[in-house]
């Protein structure tokens, strides 16, 4: 049976743990051929395991985000792997250091806006021209809650995640009459180890978070990965330069 995907080839950054595992899977389920890349070399190569393992395809390229040629090298290793790239997620990123804006630590920032925006400028730089060469392509960006509105204590976060906005939503108009579409997803409190190494520093924090959400519970990783499948789908062909807020309802109040 044809799958969604076939013959789609998927890049997926920050692969190595959480929603770019999670996503990577869900991308292979659905028949895409996936680049994971990741700093971490062994999780990266565990998230391929997990996919071919399953009859999928995939391989793994060790790449900083924060690194220009680095990242060109691996989008370069999607298409030689591959041959083509028709989707990427530019997901990597961190989540810095807990201070009030003016004791922020200066090197805490810019690692942070360097992985969170800068990382991502660099994605974009470098698969832009690919999918113009093809004729077209899919890029999802992941920005987060704090991407849309103030985050106490996260100051380069909530910045680099405003940034992602931004970028997502000229990129896309840069690149529409190219073809391509170009989106960000902005998920609020996920379960991923991302969120649970914040939890196990504070773990009275849990019930914190969950009380600010409306529908009472953290998000899931598979709730993203549904929504990254949706937007580089035919489904979402009449939807670009959108941010897509993820977050049981948080902003609505
Ligand atoms: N979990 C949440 O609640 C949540 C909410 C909103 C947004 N997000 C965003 O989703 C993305 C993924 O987060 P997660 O929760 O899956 O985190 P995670 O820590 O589980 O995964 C992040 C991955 O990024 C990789 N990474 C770190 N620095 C890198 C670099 N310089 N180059 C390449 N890869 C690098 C890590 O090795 C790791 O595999 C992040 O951009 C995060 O800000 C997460």
């Amino acid at each position: 049976m044809t799958k969604q995907f076939s013959g789609k080839v998927a890049l997926v950054t920050g692969g190595a743990s959480g929603l770019g595992r999670v996503s990577a899977l869900a991308l292979a389920r659905a028949g895409a051929q996936v680049l994971v890349a990741d700093v971490a070399e062994s999780e990266g190569e565990a998230t391929v395991q997990m996919i071919t393992s399953t009859g999928g395809a995939a391989l793994f390229t060790q790449a900083d985000m924060t690194q220009s040629r680095e990242v060109q090298a691996m989008v370069q290793a999607a298409v030689k792997a591959f041959g083509r790239l028709d989707f990427a997620l530019n997901n990597a990123g961190i989540d810095g250091v807990r201070a009030r804006t003016a004791n922020y630590p200066e090197e805490v920032w810019h690692q942070v806006i360097n992985l969170n925006l800068t990382g991502v400028f660099l994605c974009l730089k470098y698969e832009l021209p690919i999918l113009v060469e093809q004729g077209g392509g899919v890029i999802v960006n992941m920005s987060s809650v704090a991407g849309v509105t103030g985050f106490p204590g996260h100051a380069a976060y909530t910045a680099s995640k405003h940034g992602v906005i931004g970028l997502t939503k000229t990129a896309a108009l840069d690149y529409a009459q190219a073809g391509i579409r170009v989106n960000a997803i902005c998920p609020a409190y996920t379960r991923t180890p991302m969120l649970s190494r914040m939890l196990e520093q504070k773990p009275e924090l849990e019930t914190k978070l969950i009380s600010r959400v409306p529908l009472r519970r953290l998000g899931t990783a598979e709730e993203i990965a549904e929504a990254v499948i949706y937007l580089f789908s035919e489904a979402a062909a009449f939807i670009t330069g959108h941010a897509l807020v993820m977050d049981g309802g948080i902003v609505a109040e």
